[in-house]
């Protein structure tokens, strides 16, 4: 524990820290602790967390059966080499495999999304022997190299070097932003899966080990795909014999209601990447689960590919009270249950606020897409041009008033903790409408 005063904590990062994709100066609240939704500054001010920080804080903060299964384990076996068999790895791959579609096989434990990503990368090249992988313009991977150049977003910009190739970009199903009026989601699907029929065949299928999308896009407004789009990919990759890779780090572990999002659409991929919700933030932990194919494959081949820190002891503790968390506390039922209030709430906001262009959600994912014009669909910022920091201005006037959240672009993404009670959700979306009400007033102009 570092009892150092606020001033100390303010001076110290400034000087001493560096932040990610941020530039020079920022003015971080500094976070004395946290309980349930909650965090707290060092002046007392309290937040609720409206993004479970990085869409990761699944269970909230304080849960007494995440922090007592780490305790127990730094006592017996903080850390075992990945070479060793363990009990919590062995115990949590099990589980693991159990909630997973039946077609996967076994699990590889990485530090978190990114190295899971790369994992993903290096199985399904290996497992296929091609090398270009298609994935999405908006989409996040990660911030490694593989994984950062998997990643459709701008912050792969610094990533893209000769050293990674093979990475190719396909367009997100945004039917939001699309000039065309699709008449059921449906037609939609057939639209976007048409065009990405023609690139896997001008890119030649045989070159093409994978395509890898999150099964909902997060970071860049939760985009969730239109019925019948996650299915048709599935058909796409059979018949040119391509890798199905389903990104879960964000969506996954109930954040949607469902353990895995890619399961409202019944489908089963070929590898899964997950993080995150695994662990809550505990400890770090991510990884890939393969199909029985692919695991396979690596019984009789050198998997080469291998971290320090694989399957961590204590994250693995953590895993493993986390999954039981869920199971017996009925998270999933929980998160159906106040998402239906979620969704009114944000369906409440776009008729009332001329500033709400578009409100998407499924479970506890959820996102707010603020526009100029709603007719038009203008966008309030036009993309990559938030010269007046328009976007950071309306984050800091929710964060005044303690609501804590992040988003990308013109949205505001909503991810609260997936134990946020009716009663909290309400009391929250009340700092919000106060916000989109000045927007409305003072930023449309
Ligand atoms: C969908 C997705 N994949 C991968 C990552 C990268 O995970 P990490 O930051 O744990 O490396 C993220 C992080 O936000 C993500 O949202």
């Amino acid at each position: 524990m570092s009892d150092i005063t606020r001033e100390q904590v303010l001076e110290y990062d400034r000087n001493y820290n560096q932040h990610p994709w941020l530039t020079g100066n920022i003015d971080p609240i500094p976070v004395e602790k946290a309980d349930g939704i909650y965090f707290w500054d060092y002046n007392g001010k309290r937040y609720y967390d409206m993004s479970s920080q990085l869409a990761n804080v699944n269970l909230g903060y304080g849960n007494k059966d995440i922090i007592e299964a780490i305790h127990k384990q730094v006592e017996i076996l903080p850390y075992i080499a990945p070479a060793y068999a363990s009990g919590p790895r062995a115990e949590l791959a099990k589980e693991l495999i159990s909630l997973a579609p039946d077609n996967m096989g076994k699990v590889f434990f990485t530090c978190g999304g990114s190295d899971a990503n790369e994992a993903a990368i290096y199985a399904a090249r290996t497992f296929t022997g091609k090398s270009k992988i298609l994935s999405r313009y908006r989409s996040y991977h990660g911030s490694t190299l593989g994984s950062g150049n998997l990643s459709g977003d701008p912050r792969r910009f610094a990533l893209e070097t000769p050293a990674a190739t093979g990475f190719l970009k396909f367009f997100d199903p945004y039917t939001y932003r699309s000039n065309i009026e699709f008449k059921s989601d449906e037609e939609a699907s057939d639209y976007y899966l048409n065009l990405l029929e023609e690139q896997i065949q001008y890119e030649g299928a045989d070159n093409i080990a994978a395509i890898e999308v999150e099964s909902i896009t997060g970071a860049n407004g939760v985009i969730i795909p239109p019925n019948g789009y996650l299915q048709g990919l599935r058909r796409l990759c059979d018949k040119y014999g391509i890798l199905l890779i389903c990104d879960e780090v964000m969506a996954g572990f109930g954040r949607t209601g469902k353990m895995f999002a890619f399961e409202h659409w019944e489908i089963k991929p070929d590898i899964i990447s997950f993080a995150k919700g695994i662990t809550c933030g505990y400890v770090q932990l991510g990884g890939i689960i393969v199909s029985k194919e692919i695991a396979d494959y690596f019984n009789g081949h050198t998997f080469l590919y291998g971290l320090t820190y694989s399957g961590h002891s204590l994250a693995c503790a953590a895993g493993l009270a986390a999954v039981n968390y869920y199971r017996e506390h009925k998270i999933l039922d929980h998160v159906n249950e106040v998402g239906v209030v979620f969704g009114k709430l944000l369906n409440k906001l776009k008729a009332d606020h001329r500033s709400v262009g578009d409100v998407r959600y499924i479970g506890l994912f959820g996102a707010v897409e603020l526009v100029k014009n709603r007719d038009k669909k203008i966008p309030l910022v036009p993309y990559g041009y938030d010269e007046n920091k328009t976007m950071a201005r309306i984050h800091g006037l929710l964060k005044e008033r303690g609501f804590a959240a992040f988003g990308r672009e013109n949205n505001i993404n909503i991810t609260p903790p997936l134990i946020i009670t009716e009663d909290e959700l309400r009391s929250a979306f009340k700092l919000l409408d106060e916000v989109l009400t000045i927007v409305d007033n003072e930023f449309l102009a």
